[in-house]
């Protein structure tokens, strides 16, 4: 399975921070912003993934993540010269894809919990066994703000809706889809909604009502964090930072992830530590490649 990390759009609601800078090479607490959903679809065992952003920022996403050869990934970078909706990240990536079953997700979406990548793998493996879709859904204080999934009484879904002013449930759709070949045709033929976006609820929906679109409920153990205000960012970084410096242990460091899937060996690990000189991180780095086996 192939992945896609959509890191583009405006970045208009936090304003003046991202005027000249992508919302999602924004820090949260000690690495950028788009470390943490690289991470998920590494941790997917995904290895070949397309960096999707504007025009302006892409180049800066080549200048961070490379060809990705480092972490034993492979990137390829694509444009999208306007945001014209979460869906046309599917059609943007149809030759990337190439007819195959991949995984989207949002570059502004961060996820940390017990049991994280495990519930990844089988949605990984479901799409690619079954077909369908598969999305995440977990639940909210303000659901109006997101893609809203609703159940019946049997706990199947039923509904969705893009940010509806009266929301069915508090059950947010979150920002990582596992899709089977068929998204990018899907894609094509959807419409503008009433935004003015081709919204990836209207795709999704078109999984659900062919009875193609699993919705995995992400319960308590995971946390789903958010990233759309000041406010929300400020929590992200102390949520990330009060769980590292806890545990001692970083969430979404690509290095690591790359490290433990044996994708790349001690050598390369005590590499990529050099290379983060005398920080905290590189320390990180040098500790894990002295830990012994991953
Ligand atoms: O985070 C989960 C939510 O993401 C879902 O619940 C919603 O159903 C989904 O529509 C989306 O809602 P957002 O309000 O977060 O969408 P937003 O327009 O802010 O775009 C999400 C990210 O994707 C954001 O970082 C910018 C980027 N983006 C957005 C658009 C519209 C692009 O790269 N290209 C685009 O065309």
């Amino acid at each position: 399975m192939k992945g896609i990390i959509l890191a583009g759009g405006s970045g208009t609601r936090l304003f003046p921070a991202t005027l000249a800078v992508s919302k999602q090479l924004l820090p949260v607490y000690d690495k950028p912003m788009v470390y943490y959903p690289l991470t998920v679809l590494m941790l997917a065992g995904i290895r070949e993934i397309a960096v999707i952003s504007t025009p302006r920022d892409l180049p800066q996403y080549r200048a961070l993540l490379g060809d990705g050869a480092t972490w034993g990934l492979r990137f390829s970078y694509l444009e999208q010269a306007r945001p014209e909706g979460l869906a046309q990240a599917l059609t943007l990536s149809r030759s990337f894809c190439a007819g195959g079953a991949c995984a989207l997700a949002l570059g502004d979406n961060i996820f940390y919990g017990n049991g994280l990548t495990e519930r990844l793998r089988e949605a990984r493996r479901v799409v690619e066994s079954d077909g369908g879709a598969a999305v995440f859904a977990t639940q909210v204080t303000d659901p109006q703000r997101y893609g809203v999934v609703s159940f019946d009484a049997a706990g199947r879904a039923v509904d969705l809706e893009e940010k509806p002013e009266r929301p069915k449930s508090s059950y947010a759709v979150t920002g990582l889809y596992f899709y089977d070949g068929e998204a990018a045709r899907r894609a094509e033929a959807l419409r503008p909604s009433p935004r003015g976006e081709l919204d990836i609820t209207d795709l999704n929906r078109g999984y659900l009502a062919d009875g193609r679109l699993r919705v995995e409920v992400l319960r308590r153990g995971i946390a789903w964090l958010d990233t759309g205000t000041h406010e929300s960012m400020l929590q992200a970084s102390t949520f990330i930072e009060a769980v590292e410096s806890r545990q001692g242990l970083k969430v979404g460091c690509p290095e690591e992830v790359a490290w433990r899937q044996g994708w790349i060996g001690r050598e390369r690990l005590e590499q990529l530590a050099a290379r983060m000189e005398h920080n905290q991180y590189g320390a990180y780095l040098r500790r894990l490649a002295g830990e012994g086996e991953p």
